[in-house]
């Protein structure tokens, strides 16, 4: 099995990777919900901490809760399986992850559906925006220009993707030959609907899971194991 899928991201011209938090979970940072237990959704409510109106309602509560997963993702490494994708130099890595993993593991051409830790910026219209320090991640402060609070970079439930990541990654996998699916349940859209246009569009499917997922019942071939151990056996061409 994994030869075959070896084969099909060799033969790939413009292939794509979509990733989801099991990418990055080898490196220690947790899942937002994991069949095992222990995802961050289910310690956490993501109606307190990831929406807009958690925020208005304790923004500094939500902003203590972003700078210990700051300063997680600073401690943390890429691992093998950030290390085999960057290593595909002609893979666009579409990714759900607001870490900076891939980014350190020598990717280029990353498009963050979810925005990214590594910034802040205004919670009001000035377009205020500041790349931060993850090792020592700023306490709840105010916009320098309007006076209104910032607030990380990242996507939260009920809001609107960038609209450039998501524009070039429907365009990347309506493109594609083979769609490589690695560490994500597949259940948060529109980035899951990736996998659909993907399809559709006659890529190949290619899903690296630790368990079973909705992005099963797409997949021409599925792996079942961890990221880190499978990518670099599947990708090991471009090694
Ligand atoms: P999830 O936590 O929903 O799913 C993680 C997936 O990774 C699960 O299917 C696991 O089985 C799998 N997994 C765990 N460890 C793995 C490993 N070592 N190798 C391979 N797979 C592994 O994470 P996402 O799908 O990324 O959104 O979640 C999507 C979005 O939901 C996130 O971007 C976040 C969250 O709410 C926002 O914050 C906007």
């Amino acid at each position: 099995m994994p030869e075959s899928a070896a084969a099909l991201l060799e033969r790939a011209r413009r292939p794509v990777s979509l990733s989801g938090a099991g990418l990055s979970a080898e490196s220690g940072i947790p899942t937002f919900r994991d069949q095992l237990g222990g995802g961050l959704w289910s310690q956490y409510d993501p109606a307190q901490l990831a929406t807009p109106q958690g925020f208005s309602r304790d923004p500094k509560l939500v902003t203590e809760w972003y700078r210990w997963r700051r300063k997680l993702v600073a401690d943390a490494e890429p691992n093998a399986g950030h290390h085999a994708l960057a290593a595909c130099a002609e893979m666009v890595h579409v990714t759900q992850n607001v870490d900076d993993l891939l980014e350190r593991a020598g990717a280029r051409n990353i498009l963050h559906l979810h925005g990214v830790l590594g910034r802040d910026r205004c919670i009001g219209g000035c377009g205020f925006t500041e790349a931060i320090d993850m090792a020592e991640p700023p306490p709840l402060r105010a916009c320098p220009r309007c006076g209104k609070w910032l607030r990380p970079g990242v996507v939260w439930f009920g809001e609107t993707l960038p609209t450039d990541a998501w524009t070039a990654a429907v365009s990347a996998c309506s493109a594609c030959e083979a769609l490589l699916v690695v560490g994500t349940s597949a259940t948060v859209y529109p980035a899951a609907d990736l996998i659909r246009v993907a399809k559709q569009a006659g890529a190949k499917i290619l899903v690296v899971n630790t368990a079973t997922s909705e992005a099963s019942h797409l997949a021409d071939v599925e792996l079942i194991g961890p990221a880190g151990e499978l990518l670099p056996k599947i990708l090991s061409w471009a090694l």
